[in-house]
């Protein structure tokens, strides 16, 4: 019998490619989003597939993610995997930010992720099987000058996803952690949050020169795909192993962090950010 995963997040970038790639290994998808009617007009339709069925699901709302689950056992019977995918970044000085921008930035990254887990845990339990798939990122480890705000949310995925790892080994219950580096996809545009520096010029001279050196860096990721085999690899390798760097830029880094002692790598971050 064909498998299910539900993914959050999957009106585009790797989500998306992870709702078509895991349809194509012959899965069931539920593939979820905030807005499905306008994934229904698409040509391109997820809705379209053979077994995908496209349910709204905003992680920031509670009713949204029980009804999502509900209706996605409802159409198939099971949840296997869950993605935990959906996401994006503020970016811009700390101090340029409101507390509006802080609340949604963790709102979404943090606490919908764990309102989502959350949600899923006891149809996980219930049949002592489960995959759970955190996507975090390479910035859940190495850290970049205007990013902190997305830092500290994907700091806190990897936290939350190696202590929760322990305490569902017992219900048979793996825990993943995808950690992409750039990928192409809206993140860098339609999805980025940018700080205003309005009443904040001490900062302008520096957020220009860093920031087009990270929009940069981020014209040149890899595609969604990568991340969606990896996470694809981490939902179906049987292993107990928690972490997946995603792409090759994103072994490198991670590499060197490792082996690097802090003032060298620190030095690394600055020359290539300009800072
Ligand atoms: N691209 C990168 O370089 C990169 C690197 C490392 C990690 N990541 C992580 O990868 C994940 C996916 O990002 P992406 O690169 O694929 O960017 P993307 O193309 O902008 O996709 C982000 C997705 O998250 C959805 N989303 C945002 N807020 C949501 C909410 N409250 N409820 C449900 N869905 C919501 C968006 O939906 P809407 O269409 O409704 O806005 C969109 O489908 C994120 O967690 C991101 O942090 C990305």
């Amino acid at each position: 019998m064909a498998k299910t995963v539900l993914i959050t997040g999957t009106s585009s970038g790797i989500g998306r490619a992870t709702a078509l790639y895991f349809q194509k290994q012959g899965w069931n998808v539920a593939a979820t989003m905030r807005s499905p009617d306008r994934e229904i007009n698409r040509t391109d339709s997820l809705a379209k597939l053979d077994r995908v069925v496209c349910i709204a699901l905003d992680v920031t709302n509670q009713t949204s993610i029980a009804e999502a689950i509900a209706a996605a056992i409802a159409r198939f019977g099971t949840i296997d995997v869950l993605v935990n995918n959906a996401g994006y970044a503020t970016l811009g000085a700390f101090e340029a930010s409101t507390p509006e921008q802080i609340q949604r930035q963790f709102d979404t990254n943090v606490f919908g992720l764990m309102a989502v887990t959350r949600a899923i845990l006891p149809h996980f339990r219930d049949r002592q099987q489960g995959v759970l798939v955190n996507v975090a990122s390479i910035g859940g480890r190495v850290a970049f000058p205007l990013y902190s705000l997305y830092h500290a949310t994907k700091w806190a995925v990897e936290g939350f996803s190696e202590a929760l790892q322990h305490e569902l080994l017992s219900f048979n219950i793996r825990v993943k952690i995808i950690e992409p580096g750039p990928i192409k996809t809206d993140f860098y545009e339609r999805s980025s949050d940018r700080a205003s520096n309005a009443g904040f010029p001490e900062y302008q001279p520096f957020s220009d020169r860093v920031l087009s050196n990270l929009d940069r860096i981020g014209t040149t990721g890899a595609p969604p795909e990568v991340v969606a085999k990896t996470i694809y690899l981490a939902s179906t390798d049987k292993s107990w192993k928690l972490r997946y760097p995603a792409d090759p830029l994103a072994k490198q880094l991670l590499f060197l962090r490792k082996i690097l002692p802090d003032f060298i790598f620190t030095k690394i971050v600055r020359q290539s950010t300009k800072v």
